[in-house]
């Protein structure tokens, strides 16, 4: 039976990791819950790859402490390990061996992976045809998706995976995206890290947003990202006349002119709320206006820091005693 979801799967209070004076993580907390799929949404350089390998016991924190499945980290790292699964920056193999002796070597590790299992999780991420080639051949791609195979191959509970999806070309992304959602579906626990904001929304449930070491945020992914989300772009014959009518509806918060992709004039609307781009468009067409595209716009993750830092700095903590960078 699934637990709850307030079973924390993985909780770590107060990180803190410095590198010769430089603060990596600055008192981050972080909480996954059991059956969760967690993004760790951050910029370059936030600490994301730090905490993940803080997590996984892999580098130790300066401060803090990390509980998995209830348990210090610190104290049975062996034994918790055994039941996570990860892929952090850069997965190291045996270049002359291939892909399913890789994996047969990893399930030994592991004591024991089924011919079976090696087969289907090779086939997960789209490796079965190339397979039995060594894997010094691989490109970075297809290293990172056999990355995730071994990551998954012991079957774990707490999967954990840095940037899982950047550099995949769109059909891995898709296969991978997929494989994450198996995962949650059979009550798996997954913990992704991620720069890009689409990748954390089209697959993770809850986010945490962390920049220079701190959470800035966390939640749900619509109670963080949605409010975000009430931006339109239109395309339309009559910039002047759309904006004197766009002016006058209650929901258009506001509005400026941008120049689109293509490089022509565009309008972008901000909207009081979510469910409107329908209503807005008959009224333009009804007011005898072309429109060539209304498109839903997600702010850039720049402007999601910019919207959440306010509110963070507001809420400032001051230093502890005896806190030293
Ligand atoms: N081994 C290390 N030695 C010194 N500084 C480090 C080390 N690892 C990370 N840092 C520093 O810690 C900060 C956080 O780095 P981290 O790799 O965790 O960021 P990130 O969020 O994963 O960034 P990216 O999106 O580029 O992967 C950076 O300023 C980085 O320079
Ligand atoms: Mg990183």
């Amino acid at each position: 039976m699934i637990p709850p979801m307030s079973e924390l799967v993985l909780e770590a209070r107060g990180l803190v990791k410095v590198y010769r004076g430089h603060r990596a993580l600055d008192g981050l907390d972080l909480e996954v819950p059991q059956g969760a799929v967690l993004g760790l949404l951050g910029p370059n350089g936030a600490g994301k790859s730090t905490t993940l390998r803080v997590v996984l016991g892999l580098v130790r924190p300066s401060r803090g402490e990390v509980k998995i499945f209830g348990r210090p980290l610190a104290k049975e790292r062996l034994s918790l390990l055994r039941r996570v699964g990860s892929l952090v920056e850069g997965a190291a193999f045996y270049g002359q061996l291939s892909a399913l002796d890789n994996l047969r070597w990893l399930g030994e590790l592991a004591g024991g992976a089924s011919r079976e299992r090696i087969a289907s999780c090779l086939d997960e991420v789209g490796l079965s045809a190339r397979g039995g080639v060594p894997v010094k051949t691989y490109s970075t791609g297809m290293r990172q998706r056999l990355g995730l195979a071994a990551a998954i191959l012991h079957d774990p509970e707490l999967v954990v995976l840095d940037e899982p999806l950047s550099g995949l070309d769109p059909p891995a992304v898709l296969l991978v995206r997929g494989l994450i959602r198996r995962l949650a579906a059979e009550g798996k626990t997954v913990l992704i890290s991620s720069h890009a904001l689409h990748e954390v929304e089209q697959v993770c449930d809850r986010v945490t947003i962390i920049r220079s070491g701190r959470v800035l945020a966390s939640g749900t992914v619509s109670e963080l990202l949605e409010p975000q989300a009430v931006r339109l772009e239109l395309s339309v014959d009559d910039l002047d006349a759309a904006t004197t009518l766009l002016k006058a509806d209650p929901v258009v918060e506001s509005l400026e002119q941008i120049e689109g992709e293509d490089g022509s004039p565009r309008l972008m609307l901000q909207l009081t709320q979510k469910g409107e781009a329908a209503r807005l468009n008959r009224a333009l067409v009804e007011a005898g206006l072309a429109v060539n595209a209304l498109v839903p716009r997600r702010p850039s993750l720049e402007e999601l820091f910019h919207s959440l830092a306010g509110d963070a700095e507001a809420g400032e903590r001051p230093p502890e005693p005896g806190e030293s960078a």
